[in-house]
């Protein structure tokens, strides 16, 4: 199944004081705004939470991909599939039942995503792709933007995308971490079809060209997994 990659830019990267400008400058070129959720818990950073997606929410039509590192997603996760985001992904390390709660979060309206971290092993969660619309494989350790890509997450993405291949599943397979015009490539010949970008994007002159240049390379780029 061929399906054109979606881009979603993450406005962990943009001016927190200028939201609502940040995602209107990527309308019309962003597939997705991911939105970082950070705890100080499940990850040493905080970031933002419910009351600001609800209030941006309203700012855009932009379908919000909302990434939860957070622990406890099972009494979280629900309110962000309630504010009306599109797809909603916790972590498998914070997450006791994957199954049980992607089911609520579908129930809930949205899409569910499940989250691999750096040092995670994916082979336990291949099992749980056909319960999940999103698999995203972090290519750095959640927590920070602005860090470098790591190539060897990449054996991940094709042991997934093979999966995804062979048991012909409807699950997006995103990228998180380091995801830029040097980078991309890499990610979409592994099988990516969904990549995060934050930096590049957002530190980009011009964020919507940005998008389109990545958006171009990973079209272009064959898979090999
Ligand atoms: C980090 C976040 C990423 C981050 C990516 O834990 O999950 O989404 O914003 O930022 P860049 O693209 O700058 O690596
Ligand atoms: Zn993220």
């Amino acid at each position: 199944m061929e399906s054109s990659p979606i881009i979603a830019p993450s406005i962990l990267a943009a001016d927190f004081a200028h939201l609502a400008s940040a995602v209107h400058d990527i309308e019309g070129a962003a597939d997705w705004v991911h939105v970082d959720v950070m705890d100080n818990h499940f990850v040493p950073n905080l970031t933002i939470g419910l009351p600001v997606v609800q209030s941006l929410r309203k700012a855009t039509s932009i379908p919000f991909d909302v990434h939860l590192m957070i622990t406890d997603p099972e009494r979280w996760a629900p309110g962000y599939a309630e504010a009306g985001a599109y797809n909603v992904t916790f972590h498998a390390e914070a997450c006791e039942n994957p199954v049980a709660l992607a089911k609520t979060l579908r129930a809930a309206g949205a899409k569910a995503g499940l989250a691999i971290d750096r040092d995670t092993p994916v082979e336990p969660y291949l099992e749980l792709l056909p319960y999940v619309d999103t698999l995203l494989i972090m290519t750095i350790k959640a927590g920070f933007g602005g860090q470098k890509f790591m190539p060897e997450m990449l054996d991940k993405v094709r042991d997934v995308r093979r999966r995804i291949t062979a048991k012909n599943l409807e699950v997006r397979l995103e990228v998180d971490g380091g995801i830029a015009a040097d980078t991309i490539e890499q990610a979409a010949e592994a099988g990516a079809d969904a990549f995060v970008a934050g930096t590049a994007v957002y530190g980009a002159a011009d964020p919507a060209e940005a998008i389109r240049k990545l958006r171009d390379l990973a079209a272009n780029t064959p898979v090999r997994a």
